[in-house]
């Protein structure tokens, strides 16, 4: 999703706006461009469509020690040039926005009767005209964005630049993060910190309502009644080492991979010899979980198929949960029920649904709200009452996969930590959860075993390339598991796919088998499995070809219509973490051979900031 990128130093920052929107890059977007008040304080503005390194061929020219640089992922008006941030306004004033501007229509008619042209389909042109406005009418830049934010209804996170002030940086902030980063004798701006990695290890994240000043020795910020205040100055923990592709050839083969790593880091400190450990959950997580007697989770996208998965295992061991698509839960009514702990979902801690939606819970009587989340310090980590971090490490590929896996670890815990309340108090830990810690530990190694079937995934993987339709089917906890590997499919690969409880094809699904429908099935070995191999026989009896992910003891096998890959067995609470491996690397198999743009896939970003 859209990135920003600010400087105001006294050496040029031209290149440090280029290497920001770079490591931006991760976020998905269409077009960039940057904004530079030069030494002769005139301003410098190039845009283009398509990569950055575009954007950097057309600015090797551009120096100056003031400037505002963005990647944009359309919303309003197509990826085109003139739709690029910056805006500008008589070419005195440029403004990079992250967010949308929902009463732009009406600010568009008054500004063109105020005589203002448009060159843009945006939103956002709306706001350097209306910056440019009232600084002819004698306000100075602060003043003038200060007036203005007061006249947008919407989100937004904006740097602004202007000719006539060519020391100043303003940034300013609602429902769209921002911060800013503190440099020696130069001070940034950025809409996630890793942009600025090599400049700034010290931050402040501005509040909503928050305006910014600043210069390259001083920041001040105001907040939205307009009084001075001092915001938290943090140390940030990234380092470039994450950020690079260490010899894969994607970002996304690297973090399948990574599962293991990352799966270990999820545990790290949070079990002890045959139980799970609730004190490194934080000082609160005993209280909020004493209170909680139901749960209701909130997420999107493949986060909303981790609280899926898990909804199996909170009501098998006795908690009542009920899960929801963050964009739909924001726009209807709600019962909730005394004790019920309001739970949201996220890898980036920024996408809006979600956080719209847990402004909304806050209103509406829930007993807390706990987040599970992969990035400190992001905007869902702020508002709730409690965080468990999912320890994943920085996810770089747009398809989520360590995100994923480690979401799981951590709710399979807390799943844990509230069946012991369900049980009573001062029990033995039993053999259930000794079993699962016991998997919890083993999962890791259980994880690489699954890797070594890289291989065979890949010679699976080319009876796809030729494809326009896959089905993926489950059944229990692996229903919302082929989900996440229809998904991951459509995602990188482009290929239609569908998933749907095993169960169901027989009520309408099964009218689209034939040869061209490859059917992948996920098939462990659980109380299920015999109905699954009649959902799996149904599909054979039509001449459906079979893709089945099997433990060795299904007793599935390999013929001329099915192709089974044997996982090891496992413990049934732990096979859904498992199960979603090898489709993850069939998923990115099948988009190399299709030779998609694995890492940044089509029309999609890796932190969803708009509605
Ligand atoms: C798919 C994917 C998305 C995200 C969704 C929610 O691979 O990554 O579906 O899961 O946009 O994002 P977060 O988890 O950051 O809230």
């Amino acid at each position: 999703m859209c990135g920003i990128v600010g400087a105001v130093a006294n050496r040029d920052i031209t290149p440090v706006l280029i290497d920001g929107l770079k490591r931006l890059e991760y976020r998905g977007y269409d077009s960039a461009g940057l904004a530079v008040i030069g030494s002769a304080h005139e301003l410098d503005l190039r845009r283009s469509v398509g990569r950055v390194a575009n954007l950097e061929k057309i600015s090797n020219n551009v120096n100056g020690h003031l400037g505002v640089a963005h990647t944009r992922w359309a919303t309003h008006g197509k990826p085109a040039e003139n739709n690029a941030h910056p805006h500008t306004s008589s070419h005195q004033v440029a403004v990079v926005h992250n967010g949308i501007i929902e009463n732009h229509h009406e600010l568009r008619t008054q500004q063109k009767a105020l005589g203002f042209p448009f060159r843009s389909e945006t939103d956002t042109e709306v706001i350097v005209h209306q910056i440019d406005w009232h600084m002819q009418q004698g306000h100075d830049l602060l003043n003038a964005v200060k007036a203005t934010v007061c006249e947008l209804h919407g989100a937004y996170g904006l740097g602004v630049v202007s000719k006539h002030e060519p020391g100043v940086l303003i940034a300013a902030r609602s429902g769209s993060p921002l911060l800013i980063g503190f440099g020696d004798n130069e001070n940034f701006i950025a809409s996630d910190m890793s942009a600025l990695i090599p400049v700034s290890q010290k931050y402040t994240v501005l509040e909503d309502g928050d305006i910014a000043k600043i210069t390259v020795n001083s920041v001040n910020i105001f907040d939205a009644q307009g009084k001075e205040v001092e915001r938290k100055v943090n140390i940030s923990t990234l380092s470039d080492d994450e950020t690079e592709l260490e010899g894969y050839a994607h970002f996304m083969k690297k973090e399948i991979h990574e599962q293991t790593r990352a799966i270990t880091e999820t545990l790290e400190g949070r079990l002890g010899s045959d139980s799970v450990l609730e004190l490194p959950f934080g000082d609160s997580a005993r209280e909020i979980f004493d209170r909680t007697k139901e749960l209701k989770i909130i997420a999107c996208g493949t986060s909303y198929y981790s609280a899926s998965v898990a909804r199996y295992w909170f009501e098998e061991f006795g908690i009542k949960c009920d899960v929801e698509i963050a964009s739909e839960y924001r726009y209807r009514k709600h019962v909730v029920n005394d004790g019920t702990l309001f739970m949201t979902i996220s890898q980036s801690g920024e996408t809006l649904d979600t956080m719209a939606a847990l402004e909304m819970a806050k209103t509406l009587g829930y007993s807390n709200t706990l987040c599970v989340c992969n990035v400190p310090e992001s905007s869902l980590v702020r508002a709730s009452d409690l965080t468990i971090f999912t320890h994943a490490g920085r996810e770089i590929g747009v398809a989520s996969t360590k995100a994923f896996t480690t979401q799981l670890v951590t709710l399979l815990m807390i799943a844990i930590c509230l069946r012991r309340r369900m049980l009573g108090d001062g029990r033995e830990v039993d053999t259930l959860e000794k079993d699962v810690v016991k998997e919890l530990r083993s999962l890791p190694q259980q994880i690489e075993n699954v890797l070594d079937l890289e291989e065979d995934i890949i010679s699976m993987s080319k009876h796809f390339g030729n494809k326009e339709n896959a089905l993926f089917l489950g059944r229990g906890a692996h229903f919302p598991i082929a989900m996440e590997g229809a998904l991951k499919l459509k995602e990188i690969s482009y290929i239609h796919a569908e998933a749907y409880a095993a169960g169901e094809l027989k009520h309408g699904p099964l009218a689209l088998i034939d040869e061209d429908m490859p059917v992948v099935a996920v098939a462990p070995n659980d109380e299920l499995l015999e109905k699954l191999k009649s959902n799996l026989e149904e599909v054979r009896a039509r001449g459906g070809k079979l893709f089945v992910f099997a433990d060795v003891e299904s007793g599935l096998e390999s013929d001329a219509e099915t192709m089974v890959l044997n996982v090891a067995p496992v413990n049934n609470y732990i096979a859904p973490i498992l199960y979603v491996v090898p489709l993850q690397l069939l998923a990115y198999h099948v988009a190399l051979i299709k030779g998609t743009d694995i890492d940044k896939p089509r029309n999609l970003a890796k932190s969803v900031t708009v509605e």
